[in-house]
C-alpha cells in the first residue's frame, strides 16, 4: 500500500470535514492543510499558503514531496490550477479550467446543459448590448424573476423578484457593474417551484464516476427559510425524498450526460462535480454546478462515506477510479453551523470561544477560528463552527449537534433550530 502526502487547500468547515476524512485514511503519510484554520491543526500540519498563489504552492509541493493536490473552494480551480500543474507529477484533484467553468460562468453551464439536453429552467443570457431583449425576455416569464450573475459573485449573485419593473431595474443595475465583471453577462431564467437537494458526484474524467451521499442545506439565516442567503447554516444527509426511483432519475437524465458530455466536448475533469437540484414534481432540474463540495453539505457528506477517500480521490485523479468502492454509511448525519451574530452582514472577530469543544456525541468542524500563539482559540469569519452528529434518524441527529452548539460559547453566537425540520413532516 503506497502512501500519499497530501495538500488540501482552503480554510472552512469543509476543508476541516475533508481533513477529518483524510487522515482517517492508512493512505496518508503527512496531510497539510493550507492555510486551514484553528481545528484543522487535530488532522495535519497548517501552512501559511494562499490557494492563490500557486507558484508558491509548487515551491511547496517540491518542497515537502507532496504527492496529491485536493482543492475545497472553487477560485483555485477557475483561476487554472489543475492546468498550471499539468505534467507536473503531483496530482491534483479537480477539473481543468474549462472544466471549472461549470461554476465560474453560468451562461457556459447552461449552453452545455442545453448541449446534452441536461433537464434545467428555460433560460436567455443578455448583456448591456441587448438589454431590451432582455426586458422583452422578462416580460415574456411569469414571477418571480430570476436573474444571475455569469461569473463567481460569492455566493451573492442571484436575484430572485417578484415584480417585472423592479426585476427590469435589477437587470439595468447588474449589467452595470453589481457585481462587477461578474454581471457583464447576465442570466435569466424560469423560476422553478420545488425542495432543493445537492447531489455530489466525484469523477475521473474517463467516464467512471461515484456518487456520495446526497444532503440538503439551509441557506437562509432565519428559521422558517427566511432573511438573507448565507454560506449556509446547516445540512442533512441523507435526504428523504432523494429516494431510489428519484436518484435513478438524477444518475440518468443529469450525471450520465454530464460525465459523457465533458468527455465528448475534450474537458478534462477528475474532482467533484456538485449538482445543486430541484425536485420540481418528482422529476430533477439542475439550478447550478459547482466545482467542489458544498460547506456545510461536506460537514455530513464526508462522515457518510464508509470507504477510504484517499483511494477514491487517487482514482479520480489518475482517471482510473475502476471498482474503488465509494460506500455510504447507513447512520444519518446533521450539521449546525454556529455563526457570529451580524452574519452574513457585518460581525466581529477575535472573539474568544471557550466551553466543549470535545463533545463526546458530536464531531466539531472548525470554519472560521484561529488559534493564537497562547492556545486561545478565537473567532475568524462568520461561519465560526459546525457541528455533526449520527443518529438513527434526523432528530436523533439532531438532538446531539444542538447539545454541541449550545455547549461552545462565543459573544453573539447564533444558529438555527430548525435545520432539517421540513424533511421531519
Ligand atoms: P445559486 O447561487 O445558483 O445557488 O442560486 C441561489 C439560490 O437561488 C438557489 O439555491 C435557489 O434557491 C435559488 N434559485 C436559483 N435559480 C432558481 C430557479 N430557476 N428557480 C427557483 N429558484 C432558483
Ligand atoms: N452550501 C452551498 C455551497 O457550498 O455552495
Amino acid at each position: 500500500m503506497s502512501k500519499l502526502n497530501i495538500l488540501l487547500l482552503g480554510s472552512g468547515g469543509r476543508e476541516s470535514a475533508l481533513a477529518w476524512k483524510i487522515a482517517q485514511s492508512p493512505r496518508t503519510a503527512r496531510l497539510f492543510i493550507a492555510p486551514g484554520n484553528g481545528g484543522t491543526e487535530a488532522y495535519g500540519t497548517n501552512v501559511s499558503l494562499s490557494p492563490l498563489d500557486f507558484t508558491a504552492i509548487k515551491q511547496f509541493v517540491a518542497d515537502n514531496a507532496i504527492d496529491m493536490i485536493v482543492v475545497g473552494n472553487e477560485d483555485p480551480l477557475v483561476a487554472g490550477i489543475y492546468d498550471f500543474f499539468a505534467g507536473d507529477s503531483v496530482l491534483v484533484v479537480g477539473p481543468s479550467k474549462d472544466g471549472a467553468a461549470l461554476e465560474g460562468s453560468k451562461d457556459f453551464a447552461k449552453r452545455f446543459m442545453m448541449r446534452h439536453s441536461i433537464p434545467t429552467a428555460r433560460y436567455e443570457s443578455f448583456t448591456s448590448a441587448n438589454i431590451a431583449d432582455g426586458c422583452r425576455f422578462l416580460e415574456s416569464l411569469r414571477p418571480p424573476y430570476v436573474l444571475k450573475a455569469d461569473g463567481l459573485a460569492a455566493g451573492k449573485g442571484v436575484l430572485i423578484i417578484d415584480n417585472l419593473d423592479e426585476a427590469k431595474k435589477a437587470l439595468a443595475e447588474m449589467l452595470g457593474g453589481m457585481f462587477g465583471a461578474s454581471s457583464a453577462t447576465v442570466v435569466i431564467e424560469e423560476f422553478l417551484s420545488g425542495i432543493e437537494c445537492s447531489v455530489f458526484v466525484l469523477t475521473d474524467g474517463e467516464g467512471g464516476y461515484r456518487i456520495l451521499p446526497v444532503a440538503k442545506d439551509y441557506k437562509r439565516i432565519g428559521e422558517g427559510d427566511t432573511g438573507l442567503n448565507t454560506g449556509g447554516m446547516g445540512a442533512v444527509s441523507p435526504v428523504p425524498f432523494a429516494d431510489k426511483t428519484f436518484m435513478d432519475k438524477v444518475e440518468q437524465r443529469i450525471i450520465l450526460p454530464t460525465v459523457r458530455g465533458l468527455k465528448e466536448e475534450g474537458i478534462v475533469y477528475r474532482g467533484f462535480i456538485f449538482l445543486g437540484l430541484i425536485n420540481v414534481g418528482g422529476d430533477p432540474m439542475v439550478i447550478e454546478y459547482n466545482v467542489r463540495m458544498g460547506d456545510p453539505e461536506t460537514e455530513v457528506v464526508m462522515p457518510r462515506i464508509a470507504s477510504d477517500i484517499v483511494d477514491l480521490l487517487e482514482g479520480a485523479a489518475k482517471g482510473s477510479l475502476g471498482d474503488i468502492p465509494a460506500d455510504h454509511d447507513p447512520r444519518t448525519a446533521v450539521t449546525v453551523m454556529a455563526v457570529s451574530g451580524g452574519y452574513p452582514g457585518s460581525y466581529a472577530k477575535g472573539l474568544e470561544i471557550t466551553g466543549d469543544l470535545k463533545p463526546a456525541q458530536s464531531i466539531l468542524f472548525h470554519a472560521g477560528t484561529r488559534r493564537e500563539p497562547d492556545g486561545r482559540l478565537l473567532t475568524s469569519g462568520g461561519r465560526v463552527i459546525a457541528a455533526t452528529s449520527y443518529g438513527d434518524n434526523i432528530a436523533d441527529a439532531l438532538s446531539k449537534s444542538y447539545q454541541a452548539v449550545d455547549g461552545i460559547h462565543f459573544d453573539g453566537k447564533y444558529f438555527r433550530r430548525d435545520i432539517g425540520r421540513d424533511l421531519m413532516k
